[in-house]
């Protein structure tokens, strides 16, 4: 008897620790920014990676693998997507916002593309796939083991083409662009890396000349986290023409945005 109680309370503690991880905080969190980013970006991503021994770009890989057709970038986009509502939120711009980043580039059909901050190459293949014949995207990306995963999911989509995926900081690649790649300017450039960077990456993309009339910036989580100094320059600065589209932080329910500047030369 005495057995049978304690299987019963152990199946019954497991099942309510389940209920907590699976469904009681994600939904306590999913209006709260940094309660949702320390939840899903750093408590369950460790516990995760401890007890998988392996890592969560690795496991969004995996999905992609398993549900994505080879060469069929729309079913890369959807086997992320789905993995990051139902198993795993990963920081990706996501499905809301990334309907807005389509719009821009299918609105602005640029030539060249610069992004920054590549992770798992979710976004590159949603820009890259919408790209006329010819362009050419660059994306950046710090960490070697991100950069190596989104090698895979773009060369999934059969995006590579389409796509180089330069490994480095962003403070030490911009200067180089025009020698390094034979760029002369940027048609659209997706700043979506680390937020401290927005602004002087910009700036520095400024003095590079990397910037002409027209050329458009393309702003992530601009409110979650957030890029007050950023939104303070470009919204002021006589020389960018600013507008904020209103969404929400990826896979959540939390205000965040994308800003979209037109810069006038
Ligand atoms: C929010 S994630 C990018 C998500 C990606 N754009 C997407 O939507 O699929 C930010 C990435 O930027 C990278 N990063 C941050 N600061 C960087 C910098 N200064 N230079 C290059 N990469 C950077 C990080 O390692 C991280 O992978």
């Amino acid at each position: 008897m005495m057995w049978l109680t304690l299987i019963y309370s152990c199946i019954g503690g497991a099942a309510l620790l389940y209920a907590l991880y699976r469904w009681v905080i994600p939904a306590a969190v999913q209006y709260h920014g940094g309660l949702a980013l320390i939840w899903h970006d750093v408590i369950v991503e460790r516990m995760l990676d401890t007890l998988t021994q392996s890592t969560r770009p690795q496991r969004l890989l995996n999905a992609v693998q398993k549900k994505a057709t080879r060469g069929d970038p729309r079913s890369v986009v959807k086997a992320i997507d789905d993995f990051c509502r139902h198993k795993e939120w990963a920081m990706n711009v996501g499905d809301e916002k990334g309907c807005i980043l389509d719009s821009v580039v299918s609105e602005i059909n640029p030539a060249t593309v610069l992004e920054l901050g590549t992770y798992c190459g979710y976004s590159t293949v949603r820009i890259a796939r919408l790209l006329p014949p010819h362009a050419k995207l660059i994306t950046l990306e710090f960490n070697p083991d991100f950069a190596a995963i989104a090698r895979q999911v773009i060369a999934w989509a059969g995006l590579e083409e389409k796509v180089q995926l330069v490994e480095g900081a962003s403070g030490d690649w911009i200067p180089k662009m025009k020698e390094q790649f034979g760029i002369t300017t940027f048609d659209l450039v997706f700043l979506d890396h680390w937020k401290d960077r927005y602004l002087p990456d910009t700036k520095l993309m400024e003095e590079c000349g990397l910037l002409r009339k027209g050329s458009v910036l393309l702003a992530d989580n601009v409110i979650c986290p957030g890029t007050p100094d950023y939104l303070e320059y470009i919204r002021s600065s006589p020389r960018y023409e600013s507008r904020y589209f209103k969404s929400h932080l990826e896979y959540t329910k939390v205000e965040d945005g994308l800003e979209k500047s037109v810069f006038k030369g």
